[in-house]
């Protein structure tokens, strides 16, 4: 009796390694070896062919052609209330290294988040986005929209290692000079590197059909509301670091300097200048949580509105530092 279990064993052992072999194999083709040293490519081709694949493909257009589905005039319901599309900001519908990358979204909720004191579904982050930059009213959670944009995140994350480490999954670091930004320095910047697309009005262009936009506005009643992160200075540095101006910058080879984009982005969110939509957006019930440049008090430190909004940064992350608390930004 013992002897024939014994032999079944080893009969069975090569069958064991063979199919450990063939589950890493098919593993590696599907993750295109990630590795936090070099860039993530994705392979469309490789979407499946049925079901769950014809919604990826569904979520992978919206990203793209988000007002054109569903914007002000959106062919599959009138949901936003601007022509910006999700790829104005998240780059290659969310899978460009360094551009508010979204290949680990799916993997990183449920998540706590400071801004409304609770945990949030993917979901109802991604009507965060459809309410403030795009000042839209929030997709149906169940709806055929959302179930798209859910499965397109859940294909992109098989493409990324589980712990997030991969290159470019975050913006690019910014190095905070002792100064303050200064929207007046970040005018002349302005003029120099971002009018010749965006105007000099910041309301870009329309593309032909004018179902979205080839420049996409900075301000104004079709630009981004004073409640999305890209109106906070610091989070928008990081991220016109790495992208902007558009023709100019190659991933991970910024155009800008450090300190020019902080005056840039002073400049293109100085409120005293340009207007923008729903002005008064109220949130952030846990003060500690607030990231350090978002510039509506009440603050869990001492320092003023003015010095969130434009810093010098370096002696708030200080304070916080010395208080044994983490600055966010
Ligand atoms: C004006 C720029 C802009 C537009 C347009 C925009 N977003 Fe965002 N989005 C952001 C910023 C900024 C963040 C915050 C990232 C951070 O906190 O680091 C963000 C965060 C997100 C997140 C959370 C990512 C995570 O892993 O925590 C999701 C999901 C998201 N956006 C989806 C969308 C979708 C879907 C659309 C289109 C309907 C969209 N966004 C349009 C700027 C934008
Ligand atoms: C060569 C044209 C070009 C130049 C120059 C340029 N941009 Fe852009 N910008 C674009 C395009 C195109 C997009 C949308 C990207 C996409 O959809 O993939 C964009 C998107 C943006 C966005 C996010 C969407 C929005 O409208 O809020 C911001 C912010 C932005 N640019 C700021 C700037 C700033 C600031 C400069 C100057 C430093 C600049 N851009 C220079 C073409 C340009």
């Amino acid at each position: 009796m013992k002897k024939i279990i014994l032999i079944g064993i080893f009969l069975a052992l090569p069958i064991i390694v063979l199919n450990s072999c063939n589950t890493s194999s098919a593993k590696s083709i599907a993750m295109e070896s990630p590795n936090k040293d070099s860039y993530i490519t994705i392979d469309t081709s490789k979407i499946p062919n049925d079901k769950f694949g014809e919604s990826v493909r569904y979520g992978k257009e919206l990203m793209l052609r988000t007002s054109y589905y569903i914007g002000p005039n959106g062919i599959n319901g009138k949901y936003l209330g601007n022509k910006m599309n999700c790829t104005n900001c998240h780059q290659d519908a969310g899978t460009k290294p360094y551009s508010l990358n979204l290949m680990s979204s799916h993997d990183n909720y449920p998540q706590y988040r400071g801004r409304e004191n609770k945990v949030l579904t993917l979901a109802e982050r991604i009507n965060n986005c459809i309410m403030r930059p795009h000042s839209g009213k929030p997709l149906p959670l169940d709806g055929k929209e959302m179930v798209a944009f859910l499965s397109y995140f859940k294909w992109i994350s098989t493409f990324v290692p589980k712990d997030s480490l991969f290159k470019g999954a975050k913006n690019m670091e910014i190095f905070f000079p002792d100064v303050a930004a200064s929207s007046a320095r970040g005018k002349v910047l302005f003029t120099e590197n971002c009018v010749r697309c965006h105007g000099e009005d910041g309301q870009g262009q329309y593309n032909a059909d004018k179902s979205g936009y080839t420049y996409p506005p900075l301000w104004g009643k079709y630009g981004y509301q004073p409640g999305s992160s890209m109106h906070r200075i610091i989070k928008q540095a990081q991220w016109l670091k790495g992208n902007m101006p558009y023709d100019k910058v190659a991933i991970g080879k910024p155009h800008l300097t450090d300190a020019q984009a902080l005056d840039i982005a002073a400049y293109v969110n100085d409120d005293a200048i340009h207007t923008r939509p729903n002005p008064k957006t109220f949130d952030y019930p846990n003060e500690m949580s607030k990231p350090i440049d978002y510039a509506h008090g009440p603050f869990g430190d001492t320092f003023t509105e003015q010095q969130h909004k434009y810093g010098p940064y370096k002696p708030i992350i200080a304070y916080w530092k010395k208080n044994n608390l983490k600055a966010v930004y």
